[in-house]
């Protein structure tokens, strides 16, 4: 389709006006659009998305920020959607509501171990809520010491100032200090960039790091530390050899929640239903939002094992014994009813096998090209989420600049392709590359992508 043919010259001048004239956007310097129009999306269908001036691009970042995992244009999701709208559009979440109770069962099913399901309606309010539970079960239980909440250095939680105090991305975080007290970061665990130089047991040294941790802070001060299963924003960090089975028994060994992150990794993404679940771990608490509806509605989880829930039951009488916490949108029912039918779709289009095969494919293409391809120093990647790290030096690992990272995204959308890539977080490492496309890609279209970055990497290597 030619997306041209359907807006007037004029059209677009206006949409384009009003948007430079009253819109704010996400992580954007405004004084740019002085010299370039904003890029405006006004279509999308299967795993490709157009502009407003009718370009087509294949979109290898599932709606820039990874969340529209079974692709643009589900007809089916918009009808239960509206369906349910016109049943019933809203109530409390102090209340059920049919879709919020199907979609919880269906959910827990696919999480053995995992008992609740508490709503909200994003990756931030979710993390937030698991933190307020951690603190809570602290005042219950502890006195209100055992508080602390852990965090690992590249790992990103959200936007809100206690979930960027539980970030470890200083350039990202950098201007909006002071930060909630009682957030500890310890070392990340990139092999790549390993923190002691070339050794067989990376995986449990890395692991090690919060042992150390914990120990510093004093173990009956620590109530829990939250990890992403793969570090996604941060540069597609997969985890070493032995690391998981390490951090699950320093967990058990202090008694201290296992938070899993799987906002990006849930649903599907990484070639299993969570991330987590490549490593027989059993978390505490997970918390899943892009994925869950594929961003058809805003609805986010905050699942808990049976055995947190059970530490807020209590004598009705108790005024502080429950958790007292609410979101008004988490009482939505477009979310449960989008999130139950973006369920359906996944199971029946084996979508999750599908991103464990063509995240395979896409890896085999890509490192098969590493040793012919200027600047990629590694590729790492789970499913379909995949990041290429750019050094301009492959025997001294130096990273390139971040600008060099800028122009090959640039140069990809010039050929149609939309890629993500780590933005203005690290100092030195904004320059991992990443793929994230929605799940439904075929053979054709991974080969486009690998091709077409190979492409634009050799292009910009070229200056
Ligand atoms: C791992 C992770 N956690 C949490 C969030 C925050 O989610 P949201 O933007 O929906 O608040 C993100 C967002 O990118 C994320 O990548």
């Amino acid at each position: 389709m030619n997306q041209s043919e359907l807006y007037t010259a004029e059209a677009k001048q206006t949409a384009i006006m009003q948007d430079k004239a009253n819109v704010w956007h996400h992580l954007s310097q405004h004084s740019l659009h002085e010299k370039q129009d904003p890029l405006m999306i006004v279509k999308g269908e299967g795993s490709r998305v157009w502009d407003i001036h009718g370009k087509s691009y294949l979109d290898a970042s599932s709606g820039g920020v990874w969340c529209v995992n079974v692709g643009y244009g589900r007809t089916s999701i918009a009808e239960a959607i509206s369906k349910q709208l016109v049943q019933l559009n809203f109530f409390a979440g102090t209340a059920g509501t049919l879709p919020a109770a199907e979609f919880a069962e269906k959910l827990l099913e696919k999480m053995p171990g995992m008992g609740r399901v508490y709503y909200a309606s994003s990756g931030s309010e979710a993390n937030e809520k698991a933190f307020k539970i951690v603190r809570q079960i602290a005042h219950k239980k502890y006195g209100g010491k055992k508080h602390k909440i852990l965090y690992r250095e590249r790992d990103y939680h959200g936007s809100t100032i206690a979930t960027l105090s539980a970030t470890g991305q200083e350039e990202r975080r950098g201007q909006y200090g002071p930060f909630a007290p009682g957030f500890v970061e310890f070392p990340h665990c990139c092999e790549y960039r390993s923190q002691f130089g070339e050794v067989e047991n990376y995986g449990y040294l890395a692991a090690q790091e919060l042992e150390k941790a914990i120990l510093k802070e004093g173990p009956d001060t620590v109530g829990a530390v939250i990890l992403e299963p793969i570090t996604a924003g941060g540069g597609v960090i997969t985890p070493p050899e032995g690391y998981w089975p390490e951090i699950q028994a320093i967990c058990k060994k202090y008694n201290v929640l296992l938070h899993i992150d799987e906002v990006v990794c849930g649903l599907g993404r990484t070639g299993k239903w969570f991330g987590y679940q490549h490593y027989g771990i059993q978390p505490d608490i997970v918390t899943l939002a892009k994925g869950v509806a594929s961003s058809y509605a805003a609805i986010s989880c905050t699942v808990t094992t049976e055995a947190v829930f059970n530490e807020f039951l209590d004598n009705p009488s108790e005024r502080e014994a429950y958790f007292r916490d609410i979101s008004t949108f988490g009482g939505c029912t477009a979310g449960p009813a989008a999130a139950l039918e973006n369920l359906r779709i996944l199971e029946d289009e084996n979508l999750v096998e599908n991103s464990r095969e063509m995240g395979d494919y896409l890896l085999s293409i890509l490192k098969e090209m590493q040793s012919t391809t200027p600047l990629i120093g590694d590729i790492r990647g789970q499913g379909l989420l995949v990041g290429i790290e750019l050094v301009s030096d492959k025997a001294s690992k130096e990273p390139v600049d971040e600008s060099i990272a800028a122009k090959v995204a640039g140069i990809c959308m010039q050929k149609g392709l939309i890629i993500g890539r780590t933005n203005r977080s690290f100092a030195k490492y904004n320059n991992t590359l990443c793929l994230c496309p929605v799940l439904t890609l075929t053979k054709q279209d991974v080969e486009f992508i690998a091709y077409t970055l190979i492409d634009a990497i050799k292009e910009a290597a070229n200056g």
